[in-house]
């Protein structure tokens, strides 16, 4: 396997939603733009989402138009619906990322509407960015088990994901959101999907609940898959997938994959300098947050 991969890094966003500490957003325009200098090409900076369900980045706007935009990275962020593009169309975002459920269950809790009301919500988020000529990526969650349903039958992952593609996301990226999948079954569903889907447009984007997760990737690889999400320093999880721990950290897939030869584009020592560099940001606001308890206390 000497060919290249693509990180998609999501810390700032699915590392950031889940964490107890609110970073401030001056921390955050520092971490994107930390991650801008590695030699990443695609970083997921925010969530358009409503503040009510992740107050974590309701400073999405600042967060957005602080960060150095390096020419010839991409910048996604995640929209909900139309309202959430809208908001980030205002600031300027060139990709957004549409996210829906293999499960119904999940969907609901995620997102407060079944699979299918959410992807008819996409339908103008689409529209919208196809005229804008923003790029759109999708996810599906829950591909390799659900917190609430359990078992997720491929067919359903196959289906989803297919309808995404369909409406016009360029890359899917399949979520295995509480981190239950193993290696044997990622491949199935991969193999599954890319039935239905072209090898090319389909990334990977496994939680490390279980420390599954670089085997997960590694048999994704074995199948052909070349776009892999990660999270610096593995920070991440839903808030809405209780259990679930943090995405793969991105530190050790690039290890895993310069090791086998494969090019990332991705200086190393960068990368775990910056996941280091926000350990100790979260473990400063964190302990100036227990003072403040304590002094209101
Ligand atoms: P809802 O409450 O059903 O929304 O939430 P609504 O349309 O009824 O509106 C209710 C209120 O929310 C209104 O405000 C709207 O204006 C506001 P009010 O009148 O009450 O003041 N609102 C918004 N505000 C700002 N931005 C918006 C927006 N939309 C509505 N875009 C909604 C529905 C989808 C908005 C909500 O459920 C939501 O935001 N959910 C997002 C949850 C989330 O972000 N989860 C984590 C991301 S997914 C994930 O992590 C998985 C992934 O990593 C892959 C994997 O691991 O599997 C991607
Ligand atoms: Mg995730």
């Amino acid at each position: 396997m000497t060919d290249h991969v693509r990180i998609v890094e999501v810390g700032a966003r699915d590392g950031l939603q889940n964490e107890k500490t609110l970073l401030p957003a001056d921390v955050k325009i520092a971490l994107i733009d930390r991650l801008s200098a590695t030699g990443l090409k695609s970083i997921e900076a925010t969530s358009f989402v409503s503040p009510k369900w992740i107050p974590q980045l309701a400073d999405a706007a600042e967060v957005f138009r602080g960060i150095r935009k390096v020419p010839g990275v991409s910048y996604p962020v995640l929209v909900p619906n139309e309202q959430g593009y809208l908001r980030a169309r205002e600031v300027g975002a060139k990709e957004v990322a549409i996210f829906t459920a293999a499960s119904e269950a999940f969907n609901r809790k995620n997102t407060n509407a079944s699979i299918d009301e959410s992807i008819d919500r996409f339908a103008s988020v689409v529209e919208h960015a196809q005229a804008d000529e923003v790029k759109v990526r999708g996810y599906v969650s829950t591909v390799l088990g659900c917190p609430y349903q359990g078992e997720v039958p491929v067919a359903d992952v196959v289906r989803v994901a297919a309808r995404l593609y369909r409406l016009g996301c360029y890359e899917i990226s399949l979520g295995d959101t509480i981190g239950v999948g193993t290696p044997a079954k990622a491949r199935a569903m991969l193999r599954a999907v890319a039935q239905e889907v072209p090898m090319s447009a389909l990334a990977v984007h496994f939680h490390d609940t279980y420390g599954q997760a670089l085997a997960n990737i590694l048999s994704c690889l074995e199948e052909g898959v070349r776009v892999v999400d990660s999270a610096v320093s593995g920070t991440g999880g839903c808030p809405y997938a209780k259990g679930a721990t943090g995405n793969v950290a991105s530190e050790d897939v690039v290890y895993m994959l310069h090791g086998m030869g494969v090019d990332t584009g991705v200086d190393l020592d960068l990368l775990i300098a910056t996941g280091a560099w926000l350990a100790a940001q979260l473990h400063k606001e964190t302990a100036s947050r227990v003072t403040r308890a304590r002094t209101a206390a």
